[in-house]
This record gives structure tokens, C-alpha cells and sequence, in this order.
């Protein structure tokens, strides 16, 4: 580890961020029941699914209270969408008031839902209307606001570096990149030397991000980008443990107990249950499928087995899971 690095990694200490080893963002995935699951093994920070500013606001009450379950929790950085100055900031108050420690502006979003209503990575294409969505939710709270972009719209724009120059001069703290562009959605190989080009181009702190799934994967990418740490999204899933694996090896954190045998069946039962408690029944058990999915593919079970499972009404599911999950052998970080 460089200098350098070391140094950017005090100044994510003052935020909070410690072990320098994140959770990424994933609509549908980091909600609160997954977070808190990550969190419990060890991680410097997890982000919230993106809120859309305007339908933050604009949502009734009850909708509203849900959304925000969570936001005050430590180590938690609440992700908003915005395309339009006002609901940005508007947005950016009411989840300070909810309690959110740090705000991170999404600029990295690729779908065309998005990317569409020109927020997410559309804003790449437009850097004035980004500074000015950045002045807005910087100057509307106290707390640190954050913000995560890609390279680029595409390689004709590899203009992450420009965005990055203008969000600290607007005080962002903390920039994540994936190393991917717009363009290539999720296809093609992460660049993390790609990523460096945004770390010298600022003195604030760069989380390097994308196909980050091992321990050998974070070291690779923080020594071709020279980041100050890594987030970590989909390698997540099925492995909650992860995170704190890579912090361990990398970063002197303590190790990690992994889960096996009956101890595994338990905390994907509390995974279960925690999801069921949070959304209600029916789409608690809709929603877990996925990790469901992520914890058999670890466990090799067998495609009959699999489909029971993922089809069973969520109140069958626990007694099942003994079985599914006994081909677990562990996988190596
Ligand atoms: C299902 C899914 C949902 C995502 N949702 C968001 C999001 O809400 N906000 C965001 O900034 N990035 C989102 N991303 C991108 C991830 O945060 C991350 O940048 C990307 O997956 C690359 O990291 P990985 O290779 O470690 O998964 C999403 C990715 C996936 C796969």
C-alpha cells in the first residue's frame, strides 16, 4: 500500500469509513435485512438502495417511513437519484432529518428508466446540470455527501476524472468509480487502472468498484488504481462474510467467523425471517428468492432441490433449508 493511499484512507476514517470495504448499492438486493447481515460480519460502509428524490419527497406518509427504515443506522449511507435542483435538495433534508449519517449521489445508474429521465449516469453527459445537482444536496445538509459515477458515458467520454475535479470542488468527500462506462452496462472486464486516472485527479479519497468478488480481486484493484479502498456488490451475494474477508486480509481487520453446517442454515434463517418481518409475507418472500438463489449456488444444490425451494410459500422455506444447504463447503474468498 502507498503513501498516499494510507493517507486517503485517515481522511475516510473522519467519515466514518473503517475498514476502507463497502457495499455497493443494488436496487433490489442492499436493503435493510442485507445490509445489517453484512454489516454484522464487518464492512466500513453499506449503501442503501437509490431513492428518487422527487417520489422521496412526494411519497405519502406511510410510504415514506418505509423507505427511510434504516437510514439512521451507523455505517449507512443513504443513496438519492436526482435530475432536478430543487427535489435534490429537498430529497437530501429529509433524509438528514431521518437520520442518514452520509448521502451518496448516484451518477452511475445505467438503466434507461434512469438514465432516461437524465439522472444516474446521463448526468456523465451533463457535467453543468451534475455541479448543480451537487451545490444543491451539499449546501441543503451538514452531513458528508458522497458520490458514485463510471468511467464514463462511453469510451469517447471518459470524462470521470472532469466529474470528479468538479464534486470536490463542490465538497464531496468520497468518490467510488466503477471502472466500467455507461455504454458497457455490466459487460466487458472492470478497468481499475482506468479508475487511477480519477484518483490523481483529486485529493479526496476514491473507492475503486466493479467485479471485485475475491480478496486477490481487491488487492489487484487497489494496486492497478491506487484507490483508498473497494466496494464490493455483486460478489456479495450468497457470501455476506466478504467483505470482511477482503478487510482482513488487506487491512489487519479481525477475521470473520464463516458460517458452516448448522450455523449456515441459521443465519440464512435469520436472513429469511428478517426479510419476511420487513416487507410482510408476500413480497419478503418474493424478495428473498434472490439471495435464496445466491446461497444454493454456493451450496451446489441439487435443481429439483433448488425448485422447491424457490417455489415453496415463504413459511416452508425454513424447514427446507437443512437439506438445500447441506452441500455447503465454504468458498474461498
Ligand atoms: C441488481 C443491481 C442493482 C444496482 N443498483 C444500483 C443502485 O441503485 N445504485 C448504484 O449506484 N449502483 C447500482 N448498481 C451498481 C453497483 O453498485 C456496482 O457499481 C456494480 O454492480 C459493479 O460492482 P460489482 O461488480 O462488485 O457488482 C446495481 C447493480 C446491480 C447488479
Amino acid at each position: 500500500m502507498k503513501s498516499g493511499q494510507i493517507m486517503q484512507q485517515s481522511k475516510l476514517k473522519i467519515l466514518g469509513i473503517d475498514p476502507p470495504v463497502l457495499l455497493a448499492p443494488m436496487a433490489g438486493v442492499t436493503d435493510l435485512p442485507f445490509r445489517q447481515l453484512v454489516l454484522s460480519f464487518g464492512a466500513g460502509l453499506v449503501v442503501s438502495e437509490m431513492v428518487a428524490s422527487q417520489e422521496m419527497v412526494q411519497a405519502k406518509p406511510g410510504v415514506r417511513e418505509r423507505a427511510a427504515l434504516g437510514l439512521g443506522q451507523a455505517k449507512t449511507a443513504v443513496q438519492l437519484a436526482a435530475r432536478d435542483v430543487h427535489w435534490a435538495a429537498e430529497a437530501a433534508r429529509m433524509v438528514e432529518a431521518a437520520g442518514a449519517r452520509i448521502i451518496d449521489i448516484n451518477m452511475g445508474c445505467p438503466a434507461r428508466k434512469v438514465v432516461g429521465g437524465a439522472s444516474g449516469a446521463a448526468l456523465m453527459r451533463d457535467l453543468g446540470l451534475a455541479a448543480r445537482l451537487i451545490r444543491a444536496i451539499v449546501g441543503a445538509v451538514s452531513v458528508p455527501v458522497t458520490l458514485k459515477c463510471r468511467l464514463g458515458w462511453d469510451e469517447a467520454s471518459l470524462n470521470a476524472p472532469e466529474l470528479a475535479r468538479i464534486a470536490e470542488g463542490e465538497g464531496v468527500r468520497m468518490l467510488t468509480v466503477h471502472g466500467r462506462t455507461r455504454r458497457q452496462f455490466y459487460k466487458g472486464r472492470a478497468d481499475w487502472r482506468a479508475v487511477g486516472e480519477v484518483v490523481r485527479a483529486v485529493n479526496i479519497p476514491v473507492i475503486v468498484n466493479g467485479d471485485i468478488a475475491s480478496v486477490a480481486a481487491a488487492r489487484t484493484a487497489l494496486r492497478q488504481s491506487g484507490a483508498a479502498g473497494v466496494m464490493v456488490g455483486r460478489g456479495a451475494g450468497g457470501r455476506p462474510w466478504l467483505l470482511a474477508e477482503i478487510a482482513h486480509a488487506l487491512h489487519g481487520a479481525p477475521a470473520p467467523s464463516i458460517p458452516q453446517g448448522p450455523a449456515l442454515v441459521e443465519m440464512v434463517r435469520g436472513h429469511l425471517e428478517a426479510s419476511l418481518d420487513f416487507y410482510g409475507p408476500e413480497l419478503g418472500g418474493k424478495v428473498i428468492r434472490k439471495h435464496l438463489g445466491w446461497y444454493m449456488d454456493a451450496a451446489g444444490t441439487p435443481a429439483p432441490l433448488r425448485r422447491q425451494v424457490l417455489q415453496a410459500a415463504p413459511e416452508r422455506v425454513a424447514a427446507l433449508l437443512p437439506e438445500a444447504l447441506s452441500g455447503w463447503r465454504g468458498v474461498a474468498a
